[in-house]
């Protein structure tokens, strides 16, 4: 939407979302920032998608990491290859500019999932995931991590800890209250996440 239809409303409202963010950051632009949801299905890759298109719209360098080992769409969504991507770079396989793809979108790079290994999530817990992310901010203004919801993956709050912000998403007329509050409580208890606000997706008008 923010890319192929940057005058319609939805782009619109991403504009006021990523302006929102940084107001909600205390002004300054976040440099890391994690995008879940309670639940799956919930709007948290098109979240990604569209928030990261409309901060590289404004001439940030952006990255877009796959993090979601339960149903990575980065690389469909930019029609990349799965991997190299990011368990690669966390085993060691492979360098972050290896894996990384740039996209027709100027300013906008994706990390695609990697290949799946049977110990990817306690790589994306690793202290190599730290360095990863000093690595990538080095060469980016922000890195915007997508990830699997929050309820199903408690690992998701480890995650949390070391991104700036947290974006929550929950979808209009089908999220439960319980369980945005239970996300919420999870995020913050668990991963000492800094919630920066709530996406409220696909709202019934
Ligand atoms: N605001 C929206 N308007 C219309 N369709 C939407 C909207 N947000 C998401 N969708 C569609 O709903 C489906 C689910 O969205 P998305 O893939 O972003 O959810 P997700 O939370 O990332 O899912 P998963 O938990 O599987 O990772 C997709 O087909 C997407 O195109
Ligand atoms: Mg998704």
């Amino acid at each position: 939407m923010t890319y192929l239809n940057p005058q319609c409303i939805s782009a619109a409202q991403f504009r006021a979302i990523r302006n929102n963010i940084d107001y909600a950051s205390g002004g300054s632009k976040p440099r890391s920032l994690l995008i879940t949801s309670p639940g799956s299905n919930e709007g948290k890759t098109n979240t990604t998608v569209n928030l990261a298109i409309s901060m590289a719209q404004r001439g940030d360098k952006v990255l877009i990491i796959d993090a979601n080992v339960r149903n990575p769409a980065i690389h469909d969504v930019f029609n990349t290859q799965i991997s190299p991507g990011l368990i690669n770079v966390l085993a060691g396989f492979s360098t972050i500019k290896d894996a990384v793809y740039s996209t027709e979108i100027g300013n906008l790079a994706v990390l695609p999932l990697g290949l799946l290994l049977s110990n990817s999530i306690e790589l994306l817990n690793s202290i190599s995931m730290d360095e990863l992310l000093k690595l990538a901010l080095d060469d980016y203004d922000c890195v915007i991590i997508d990830t699997a919801p929050v309820l199903d993956a408690l690992d998701i709050n480890t995650l949390a800890s070391k991104c700036e912000g947290v974006v929550l998403v929950l979808k209009g007329g089908r999220t439960q209250r319980e369980l945005a509050l239970k996300a919420k409580h999870s995020l913050e208890f668990f991963g000492k996440a800094k919630i920066v606000g709530v996406v409220f997706n696909k709202a019934l008008r």
